[in-house]
């Protein structure tokens, strides 16, 4: 499904401001069975005291926010739509790996009433109430999974790549424990690379800073930051599934785009930067980059500086595949 936001240029317009004038959708609802809910805090951020060195990500409210945003960013690219995957009934059992808020095992579970929704993730960012048909557990998706062999019909992962070291061994436990016949949704982005195509981002630019020393806390880490969709198809045919299809997306950050579509999101992705700058980068430059607070500080607000004032045409990509199980 090739839409207006794959790979061709993307026009920049002249007069750029940094405002958008529509509110943003966020939703949320749920509940937790189970309580490993302690965090700790860190230069002004709340983290999951569990998942703090696997995962480096913040989850207090901004956090959370912002994450309802990117949903948003979501159905624009899809057209409103929930999924890429097309379904001719209800898939019986669905598991949503790293479910974050939970905003898309919800708003799956609203669309299709039929279907059992696992919502699983490390950190317990997920709402104490649920609809009757979506429910959340804790769990590190890294970890060998208790789920039954064959069992879901649909999996849905989105932008795990952060939180996962060994993500071959992680494609194939998605599949060991798929059904015959399910379906798979795979959403990440390159984590770590912005691309420019008119020369307005110059190579001292913010983005350059910012992302090598980022790349470098990855590599420390042991996290590949430089993955991109033609590794995670290939990922996905080697453990077994076909039909694998890969659908990429330019994204552009800020509101430098011309065109209307592609300005909204350039403006989700401004408003997701200015505080994802700090989500992404602070913890890790602070404790595996050797930055001390201030330079961390220092080094995200120039790039969220850089992004609102929409001079470097930065764009990045969000690969989609989809793919089957056998039967
Ligand atoms: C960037 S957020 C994306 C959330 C959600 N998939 C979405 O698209 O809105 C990544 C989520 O994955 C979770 N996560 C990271 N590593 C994980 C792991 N090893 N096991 C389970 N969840 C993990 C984080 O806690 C976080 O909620």
């Amino acid at each position: 499904m090739a839409t207006d936001t794959s790979p061709a240029p993307i026009h920049a317009d002249n007069e750029v401001t940094s405002d958008w004038d529509e509110e943003s959708v966020a939703s949320s609802t749920q509940s937790l069975t189970e309580s490993i809910l302690e965090h700790v805090f860190e230069n002004g951020r709340r983290y999951h005291r569990k998942s703090k060195d696997q995962y480096f990500f913040p989850s207090d409210d901004t956090e959370q926010d912002r994450l309802d945003l990117v949903h948003q960013l979501h159905l624009e690219l899809l057209r409103g739509d929930i999924t890429m995957t097309k379904f001719t009934k209800d898939p019986a059992n669905v598991l949503d790996c790293g479910c974050g808020t939970g905003i898309w095992a919800l708003d799956f579970g609203d669309v299709y009433p039929g279907s059992h929704v696992i919502g699983v993730d490390i950190a317990p960012l997920q709402p104490g109430w649920t609809a009757p048909n979506v429910k959340f557990e804790l769990d590190d998706l890294e970890k060998e999974w208790t789920y039954k062999p064959n069992h879901f019909n649909f999996i849905h992962t989105r932008h795990l790549a952060a939180g996962i070291k060994d993500y071959k061994s992680y494609v194939r436990q998605i599949y060991h424990h798929s059904a015959p016949g399910a379906r798979l949704e795979l959403v990440e982005h390159n984590l770590n690379s912005y691309f420019c195509d008119d020369g307005t981002m110059p190579k001292n630019s913010a983005y350059n800073r910012y992302f090598q020393a980022l790349r470098t806390c990855y590599k420390t880490l042991g996290v590949n930051p430089l993955l991109h969709g033609k590794e995670y198809q290939q990922m996905l045919e080697e453990a077994g599934f076909v039909d694998v299809k890969l659908e990429e997306y330019k994204v552009p950050v800020g509101t430098w785009p011309k065109d209307r579509k592609l300005k909204r999101l350039g403006w989700i992705t401004l408003e997701s930067a200015t505080t994802g700058m700090e989500a992404y980068g602070h913890r890790l430059f602070t404790n595996l980059g050797g930055l001390s607070s201030e330079e961390a500080k220092k080094l995200i607000d120039d790039v969220v500086s850089t992004i609102k004032s929409g001079k470097e045409h930065v764009y990045y990509y969000e690969f989609y595949l989809t793919a089957r199980k056998p039967e």
